[in-house]
Protein backbone atom coordinates (compact mmCIF):
# COMPACT_ATOMS: atom_id res chain seq x y z
CA UNK A 1 0.00 0.00 0.00
CA UNK A 2 1.14 3.85 -0.72
CA UNK A 3 0.18 5.84 1.64
CA UNK A 4 0.92 10.21 1.48
CA UNK A 5 0.90 11.77 4.59
CA UNK A 6 -0.02 15.39 4.82
CA UNK A 7 1.62 17.48 7.72
CA UNK A 8 4.23 14.30 8.20
CA UNK A 9 6.62 16.67 10.14
CA UNK A 10 3.81 17.32 12.75
CA UNK A 11 2.59 15.82 16.34
CA UNK A 12 0.68 13.01 14.82
CA UNK A 13 2.20 12.62 11.32
CA UNK A 14 5.32 11.91 11.95
CA UNK A 15 4.85 8.96 14.92
CA UNK A 16 2.05 7.82 12.07
CA UNK A 17 4.72 7.74 9.26
CA UNK A 18 6.90 5.23 11.73
CA UNK A 19 4.16 3.36 12.29
CA UNK A 20 3.59 2.64 8.82
CA UNK A 21 6.81 2.45 7.78
CA UNK A 22 7.30 -0.64 10.42
CA UNK A 23 4.15 -2.24 9.03
CA UNK A 24 5.68 -2.38 5.04
CA UNK A 25 3.89 0.44 3.61
CA UNK A 26 5.45 2.90 0.90
CA UNK A 27 5.06 6.15 3.19
CA UNK A 28 5.34 8.92 1.10
CA UNK A 29 4.91 12.75 3.03
CA UNK A 30 4.47 16.28 3.00
CA UNK A 31 4.94 19.61 5.51
CA UNK A 32 5.29 23.26 4.61
CA UNK A 33 6.68 23.26 8.38
CA UNK A 34 3.57 25.97 9.19
CA UNK A 35 3.71 24.53 12.96
CA UNK A 36 7.38 25.17 13.38
CA UNK A 37 7.23 28.68 12.17
CA UNK A 38 4.20 29.63 13.98
CA UNK A 39 5.36 28.28 17.42
CA UNK A 40 8.45 30.01 16.60
CA UNK A 41 5.88 32.95 16.26
CA UNK A 42 4.65 33.00 19.53
CA UNK A 43 7.69 32.74 21.49
CA UNK A 44 7.58 29.25 21.78
CA UNK A 45 8.89 25.86 20.36
CA UNK A 46 8.59 22.24 21.26
CA UNK A 47 9.28 21.59 24.86
CA UNK A 48 10.74 18.04 23.89
CA UNK A 49 13.62 18.93 21.03
CA UNK A 50 12.50 17.29 17.59
CA UNK A 51 15.27 16.83 14.99
CA UNK A 52 14.80 19.02 11.35
CA UNK A 53 12.67 16.79 8.96
CA UNK A 54 16.46 15.76 7.17
CA UNK A 55 17.92 14.65 10.33
CA UNK A 56 14.69 12.60 10.70
CA UNK A 57 14.57 10.86 7.09
CA UNK A 58 18.46 10.36 7.33
CA UNK A 59 18.24 8.75 10.65
CA UNK A 60 15.44 6.14 8.73
CA UNK A 61 17.77 5.78 5.59
CA UNK A 62 15.17 7.26 3.40
CA UNK A 63 12.46 5.33 3.93
CA UNK A 64 10.20 7.81 4.34
CA UNK A 65 9.79 10.57 0.76
CA UNK A 66 9.71 13.68 1.72
CA UNK A 67 8.04 16.71 -0.25
CA UNK A 68 7.73 19.93 1.08
CA UNK A 69 5.34 22.10 -0.12
CA UNK A 70 1.80 23.91 0.91
CA UNK A 71 -0.81 21.90 0.67
CA UNK A 72 -3.26 24.88 0.44
CA UNK A 73 -1.48 25.48 -3.05
CA UNK A 74 -3.50 23.51 -5.47
CA UNK A 75 -0.26 22.35 -8.15
CA UNK A 76 1.31 21.23 -5.32
CA UNK A 77 -1.61 18.98 -4.44
CA UNK A 78 -2.38 17.65 -7.74
CA UNK A 79 1.32 17.42 -8.86
CA UNK A 80 1.90 15.29 -5.67
CA UNK A 81 -1.31 13.02 -5.88
CA UNK A 82 -0.30 12.80 -9.93
CA UNK A 83 3.35 11.25 -9.28
CA UNK A 84 2.92 9.29 -6.43
CA UNK A 85 -1.08 7.87 -6.93
CA UNK A 86 -1.36 6.48 -3.74
CA UNK A 87 -3.89 4.42 -2.50
CA UNK A 88 -4.52 6.51 0.36
CA UNK A 89 -4.65 9.99 1.79
CA UNK A 90 -4.03 11.01 5.56
CA UNK A 91 -4.71 14.72 5.75
CA UNK A 92 -3.37 16.45 8.65
CA UNK A 93 -1.68 19.58 7.48
CA UNK A 94 -4.58 22.36 8.49
CA UNK A 95 -3.57 25.49 10.68
CA UNK A 96 -4.69 23.03 14.13
CA UNK A 97 -4.92 25.83 16.95
CA UNK A 98 -8.56 26.94 18.21
CA UNK A 99 -6.53 30.15 20.11
CA UNK A 100 -4.46 31.01 16.76
CA UNK A 101 -8.12 31.16 14.91
CA UNK A 102 -9.42 33.45 17.84
CA UNK A 103 -6.33 36.07 17.84
CA UNK A 104 -7.65 38.43 15.16
CA UNK A 105 -9.30 39.06 11.65
CA UNK A 106 -6.00 37.66 9.96
CA UNK A 107 -5.81 34.63 11.70
CA UNK A 108 -9.67 33.92 11.86
CA UNK A 109 -8.93 34.01 7.83
CA UNK A 110 -6.10 32.47 7.44
CA UNK A 111 -7.48 29.13 9.26
CA UNK A 112 -10.93 29.06 7.35
CA UNK A 113 -8.85 30.06 4.06
CA UNK A 114 -5.83 27.73 4.32
CA UNK A 115 -8.20 24.49 6.03
CA UNK A 116 -11.22 24.39 3.92
CA UNK A 117 -8.70 24.83 0.64
CA UNK A 118 -6.62 22.73 1.48
CA UNK A 119 -9.42 19.66 1.65
CA UNK A 120 -10.80 20.92 -1.62
CA UNK A 121 -7.51 20.85 -3.01
CA UNK A 122 -7.33 17.12 -2.12
CA UNK A 123 -11.10 16.40 -3.24
CA UNK A 124 -10.23 18.07 -6.15
CA UNK A 125 -7.22 15.93 -7.13
CA UNK A 126 -8.57 12.73 -5.91
CA UNK A 127 -11.90 13.31 -8.41
CA UNK A 128 -9.66 14.08 -11.27
CA UNK A 129 -6.53 11.40 -11.18
CA UNK A 130 -7.95 8.31 -9.34
CA UNK A 131 -11.12 8.72 -7.52
CA UNK A 132 -10.65 4.95 -5.59
CA UNK A 133 -8.29 6.67 -3.17
CA UNK A 134 -9.17 6.69 0.38
CA UNK A 135 -9.42 10.38 1.94
CA UNK A 136 -8.34 9.67 5.67
CA UNK A 137 -9.54 13.57 7.28
CA UNK A 138 -8.76 14.90 10.67
CA UNK A 139 -11.41 16.36 11.83
CA UNK A 140 -12.36 17.40 15.19
CA UNK A 141 -14.76 16.29 18.24
CA UNK A 142 -15.01 19.99 18.88
CA UNK A 143 -17.15 20.62 15.66
CA UNK A 144 -20.27 19.10 17.38
CA UNK A 145 -19.59 21.61 20.23
CA UNK A 146 -21.24 20.62 23.84
CA UNK A 147 -25.01 20.10 23.04
CA UNK A 148 -27.38 19.22 25.80
CA UNK A 149 -28.24 15.57 24.17
CA UNK A 150 -26.20 12.72 23.08
CA UNK A 151 -23.36 13.16 20.47
CA UNK A 152 -23.64 10.30 17.62
CA UNK A 153 -21.12 9.56 15.09
CA UNK A 154 -21.98 12.07 12.17
CA UNK A 155 -25.96 11.56 11.71
CA UNK A 156 -28.90 10.78 13.71
CA UNK A 157 -32.32 10.35 12.78
CA UNK A 158 -34.43 13.38 13.38
CA UNK A 159 -39.10 13.24 13.41
CA UNK A 160 -40.37 16.47 12.44
CA UNK A 161 -43.65 17.44 12.17
CA UNK A 162 -44.74 13.72 11.94
CA UNK A 163 -41.59 13.30 9.14
CA UNK A 164 -37.97 11.66 9.70
CA UNK A 165 -35.04 11.59 8.22
CA UNK A 166 -31.48 10.74 9.06
CA UNK A 167 -29.09 13.91 8.68
CA UNK A 168 -26.00 15.41 9.59
CA UNK A 169 -25.94 16.25 13.47
CA UNK A 170 -25.59 19.79 14.14
CA UNK A 171 -22.16 21.31 14.40
CA UNK A 172 -21.90 23.61 17.04
CA UNK A 173 -17.78 24.41 17.01
CA UNK A 174 -16.78 27.37 19.85
CA UNK A 175 -13.88 29.04 17.49
CA UNK A 176 -13.04 29.75 14.19
CA UNK A 177 -10.48 26.98 13.66
CA UNK A 178 -13.50 24.21 14.56
CA UNK A 179 -15.97 25.52 12.61
CA UNK A 180 -13.56 25.26 8.79
CA UNK A 181 -13.36 21.58 10.13
CA UNK A 182 -17.11 21.90 9.64
CA UNK A 183 -16.96 23.02 6.55
CA UNK A 184 -14.48 20.57 5.47
CA UNK A 185 -17.06 18.09 6.46
CA UNK A 186 -19.72 19.45 4.44
CA UNK A 187 -17.15 19.57 1.37
CA UNK A 188 -16.24 16.03 2.38
CA UNK A 189 -20.02 14.59 1.77
CA UNK A 190 -20.96 16.65 -1.16
CA UNK A 191 -17.41 15.23 -2.67
CA UNK A 192 -18.72 11.43 -1.72
CA UNK A 193 -22.79 12.13 -2.81
CA UNK A 194 -21.62 13.56 -6.85
CA UNK A 195 -18.63 11.73 -6.79
CA UNK A 196 -18.45 9.06 -4.57
CA UNK A 197 -15.15 9.42 -3.21
CA UNK A 198 -14.19 7.37 -0.02
CA UNK A 199 -13.66 9.41 2.97
CA UNK A 200 -13.58 8.55 6.47
CA UNK A 201 -13.78 12.06 8.46
CA UNK A 202 -12.48 11.37 12.03
CA UNK A 203 -13.41 13.23 14.55
CA UNK A 204 -10.93 13.37 16.93
CA UNK A 205 -10.67 14.21 20.27
CA UNK A 206 -7.75 15.85 21.99
CA UNK A 207 -4.46 14.01 22.18
CA UNK A 208 -2.19 13.53 25.04
CA UNK A 209 1.65 11.78 24.88
CA UNK A 210 5.02 11.88 23.94
CA UNK A 211 5.52 8.39 23.17
CA UNK A 212 4.63 5.46 20.27
CA UNK A 213 6.56 2.07 20.49
CA UNK A 214 8.36 3.32 17.52
CA UNK A 215 9.36 6.71 19.04
CA UNK A 216 10.69 4.60 21.69
CA UNK A 217 12.48 1.99 18.74
CA UNK A 218 14.41 4.86 16.47
CA UNK A 219 14.81 7.24 18.88
CA UNK A 220 13.00 9.99 17.03
CA UNK A 221 10.71 12.22 19.36
CA UNK A 222 7.65 13.51 18.21
CA UNK A 223 7.09 17.91 18.92
CA UNK A 224 5.29 18.44 22.10
CA UNK A 225 3.47 21.84 22.69
CA UNK A 226 2.88 23.34 25.61
CA UNK A 227 2.06 27.01 24.64
CA UNK A 228 -0.98 28.89 25.60
CA UNK A 229 -1.98 29.26 21.15
CA UNK A 230 -0.14 25.51 20.89
CA UNK A 231 -0.46 23.59 23.69
CA UNK A 232 -3.25 21.66 24.47
CA UNK A 233 -5.05 21.12 27.96
CA UNK A 234 -3.12 17.36 29.38
CA UNK A 235 -0.08 18.61 27.61
CA UNK A 236 0.00 21.73 29.50
CA UNK A 237 -0.86 21.05 33.08
CA UNK A 238 2.23 18.71 32.69
CA UNK A 239 4.50 20.93 31.56
CA UNK A 240 3.07 23.46 34.43
CA UNK A 241 3.44 20.75 36.98
CA UNK A 242 7.23 19.99 36.31
CA UNK A 243 8.24 23.93 36.29
CA UNK A 244 6.71 24.13 40.12
CA UNK A 245 3.92 26.41 38.33
CA UNK A 246 0.31 26.14 39.83
CA UNK A 247 -1.64 24.10 36.86
CA UNK A 248 -3.99 27.12 35.11
CA UNK A 249 -7.33 25.62 35.00
CA UNK A 250 -9.77 27.76 33.02
CA UNK A 251 -12.92 28.57 34.52
CA UNK A 252 -14.66 26.25 36.84
CA UNK A 253 -13.20 22.99 35.49
CA UNK A 254 -16.28 21.12 34.71
CA UNK A 255 -15.85 21.41 30.67
CA UNK A 256 -15.53 18.06 29.40
CA UNK A 257 -13.74 17.04 26.23
CA UNK A 258 -12.99 13.54 24.83
CA UNK A 259 -9.18 12.15 24.96
CA UNK A 260 -7.07 9.67 23.45
CA UNK A 261 -3.22 8.89 23.54
CA UNK A 262 -1.18 9.60 21.10
CA UNK A 263 -0.68 5.84 20.69
CA UNK A 264 -4.35 5.17 20.57
CA UNK A 265 -4.42 8.07 17.84
CA UNK A 266 -1.73 6.29 15.83
CA UNK A 267 -3.74 2.62 16.05
CA UNK A 268 -6.77 4.05 15.37
CA UNK A 269 -5.54 5.70 12.52
CA UNK A 270 -3.93 2.20 11.34
CA UNK A 271 -7.48 0.60 11.76
CA UNK A 272 -9.24 3.21 9.34
CA UNK A 273 -6.16 3.05 6.97
CA UNK A 274 -6.75 -0.78 6.55
CA UNK A 275 -10.75 -0.33 6.43
CA UNK A 276 -11.30 1.89 3.49
CA UNK A 277 -14.87 2.81 2.93
CA UNK A 278 -16.66 1.35 -0.06
CA UNK A 279 -17.22 4.80 -1.85
CA UNK A 280 -19.20 5.88 1.02
CA UNK A 281 -18.29 9.04 3.57
CA UNK A 282 -18.02 7.21 7.08
CA UNK A 283 -17.51 9.52 10.09
CA UNK A 284 -15.50 8.33 12.89
CA UNK A 285 -15.46 9.45 16.41
CA UNK A 286 -11.87 9.08 17.81
CA UNK A 287 -11.32 9.20 21.12
CA UNK A 288 -10.80 7.00 23.97
CA UNK A 289 -12.53 8.55 26.98
CA UNK A 290 -14.07 11.85 28.57
CA UNK A 291 -13.22 13.59 31.45
CA UNK A 292 -13.50 17.06 33.12
CA UNK A 293 -10.48 19.68 33.27
CA UNK A 294 -10.84 19.44 36.67
CA UNK A 295 -10.39 15.04 36.84
CA UNK A 296 -6.93 16.02 34.54
CA UNK A 297 -5.83 18.02 37.09
CA UNK A 298 -6.14 16.60 39.79
CA UNK A 299 -4.71 13.06 37.90
CA UNK A 300 -1.57 15.39 37.13
CA UNK A 301 -1.08 16.54 40.69
CA UNK A 302 -1.50 12.98 41.66
CA UNK A 303 1.38 11.69 39.99
CA UNK A 304 3.66 14.97 40.25
CA UNK A 305 3.11 14.83 44.07
CA UNK A 306 4.26 11.08 44.07
CA UNK A 307 6.85 11.05 41.62
CA UNK A 308 8.53 13.83 42.19
CA UNK A 309 7.57 13.72 45.64
CA UNK A 310 5.94 17.42 44.75
CA UNK A 311 3.12 19.45 46.05
CA UNK A 312 1.38 20.98 43.07
CA UNK A 313 -1.21 23.69 43.00
CA UNK A 314 -4.40 24.07 40.81
CA UNK A 315 -5.09 27.72 40.06
CA UNK A 316 -8.65 28.16 38.10
CA UNK A 317 -8.46 31.05 36.06
CA UNK A 318 -10.62 33.18 34.44
CA UNK A 319 -11.60 31.25 31.20
CA UNK A 320 -10.24 33.21 27.98
CA UNK A 321 -12.59 31.17 25.98
CA UNK A 322 -16.49 31.65 25.52
CA UNK A 323 -17.59 28.10 26.28
CA UNK A 324 -20.18 26.10 28.82
CA UNK A 325 -18.52 25.21 32.20
CA UNK A 326 -20.88 23.10 33.36
CA UNK A 327 -23.28 20.97 30.79
CA UNK A 328 -23.88 17.69 29.78
CA UNK A 329 -21.70 15.38 27.85
CA UNK A 330 -22.36 12.09 25.66
CA UNK A 331 -20.38 11.72 22.70
CA UNK A 332 -20.98 7.99 21.09
CA UNK A 333 -17.77 6.03 19.53
CA UNK A 334 -19.29 2.89 18.12
CA UNK A 335 -17.30 3.14 14.66
CA UNK A 336 -13.34 2.19 15.39
CA UNK A 337 -14.94 -0.25 18.19
CA UNK A 338 -16.63 -2.04 15.20
CA UNK A 339 -13.00 -2.42 13.39
CA UNK A 340 -11.66 -3.72 16.31
CA UNK A 341 -10.22 -0.80 18.31
CA UNK A 342 -9.67 -1.73 21.90
CA UNK A 343 -7.91 0.93 24.01
CA UNK A 344 -3.85 0.62 24.09
CA UNK A 345 -2.54 3.11 26.65
CA UNK A 346 -4.73 4.82 29.45
CA UNK A 347 -3.77 8.49 31.29
CA UNK A 348 -2.39 6.31 33.81
CA UNK A 349 0.01 5.11 31.60
CA UNK A 350 0.61 8.05 29.99
CA UNK A 351 0.96 10.63 32.72
CA UNK A 352 3.58 9.55 34.33
CA UNK A 353 6.28 8.87 31.12
CA UNK A 354 5.54 12.51 29.92
CA UNK A 355 6.01 13.51 33.35
CA UNK A 356 9.68 11.92 33.18
CA UNK A 357 9.85 13.02 29.16
CA UNK A 358 9.50 16.60 30.21
CA UNK A 359 11.44 16.92 33.90
CA UNK A 360 14.55 15.60 31.45
CA UNK A 361 14.01 18.76 29.09
CA UNK A 362 13.39 21.00 32.30
CA UNK A 363 15.97 23.87 31.18
CA UNK A 364 14.27 24.12 27.92
CA UNK A 365 10.76 23.79 29.58
CA UNK A 366 11.35 26.75 31.61
CA UNK A 367 13.44 29.06 28.94
CA UNK A 368 9.17 28.70 27.72
CA UNK A 369 7.48 29.55 30.76
CA UNK A 370 6.56 33.31 29.69
CA UNK A 371 4.52 31.21 26.75
CA UNK A 372 2.02 29.53 28.41
CA UNK A 373 -0.05 32.12 30.42
CA UNK A 374 -3.28 32.34 28.54
CA UNK A 375 -3.45 36.06 26.52
CA UNK A 376 -5.72 35.14 23.29
CA UNK A 377 -9.05 35.80 24.72
CA UNK A 378 -12.55 34.81 22.48
CA UNK A 379 -14.07 38.08 23.32
N1 LIG B 1 -3.40 17.03 18.43
C1 LIG B 1 -4.68 17.01 18.78
O1 LIG B 1 -5.03 16.97 19.98
C2 LIG B 1 -5.75 17.00 17.71
C3 LIG B 1 -7.08 16.81 18.10
C4 LIG B 1 -8.09 16.80 17.14
C5 LIG B 1 -7.76 16.99 15.81
N2 LIG B 1 -6.46 17.20 15.46
C6 LIG B 1 -6.15 17.41 14.03
O2 LIG B 1 -5.17 16.49 13.62
C7 LIG B 1 -4.31 17.09 12.64
C8 LIG B 1 -2.87 16.95 13.09
O3 LIG B 1 -2.71 17.57 14.35
P1 LIG B 1 -1.31 17.68 15.07
O4 LIG B 1 -1.58 17.80 16.51
O5 LIG B 1 -0.38 16.66 14.55
O6 LIG B 1 -0.88 19.13 14.56
P2 LIG B 1 0.55 19.66 14.08
O7 LIG B 1 0.40 21.12 13.90
O8 LIG B 1 1.62 19.18 14.98
O9 LIG B 1 0.69 18.94 12.67
C9 LIG B 1 0.17 19.46 11.48
C10 LIG B 1 1.27 19.44 10.45
O10 LIG B 1 0.76 19.95 9.22
C11 LIG B 1 1.63 20.92 8.70
N3 LIG B 1 0.83 21.87 7.93
C12 LIG B 1 -0.13 22.72 8.38
N4 LIG B 1 -0.65 23.42 7.36
C13 LIG B 1 0.00 22.99 6.25
C14 LIG B 1 -0.10 23.34 4.87
N5 LIG B 1 -0.98 24.25 4.44
N6 LIG B 1 0.71 22.71 3.98
C15 LIG B 1 1.60 21.77 4.41
N7 LIG B 1 1.74 21.41 5.70
C16 LIG B 1 0.94 22.02 6.60
C17 LIG B 1 2.31 21.56 9.91
O11 LIG B 1 3.55 22.13 9.59
C18 LIG B 1 2.43 20.35 10.85
O12 LIG B 1 3.66 19.70 10.68
C19 LIG B 1 -4.77 18.53 12.49
O13 LIG B 1 -5.62 18.63 11.37
C20 LIG B 1 -5.56 18.78 13.76
O14 LIG B 1 -6.56 19.75 13.56
C21 LIG B 1 -5.45 17.20 16.38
Amino acid sequence: MKVIILGIDGYIGFPLALRLMDNGIDVYGADNFYTRKRVKEVKSKSAIRINSMDERINKLNNKIKFFKGDVSNPKFVYDLIKDIKPDAIVHLAEQRSAPYSMISLKTANETLEKNIKSTMNIIYAVKDLKKDIHIVKLGSMGEYGTPNIDIPEGSFNVNYNNRSDNLIFPRMGQSWYHLSKVFDTYNLILANKIWNLNVSDVMQGVVYGSRTEEINKYSLPTRFDIDEVYGTVLNRFIAESVMDDPLTVYGEGNQKRTFLSLEDSIYCLNLILNNPPDHEYKVYNQFDEYYSLNYLASKVKEYADEIFNKNVKIDHLKDPRIESENHYYNPINENLKKIGYKRQRSLDDEIPLMLNDLNNNKKRLLSLRNAIKPKTLWK
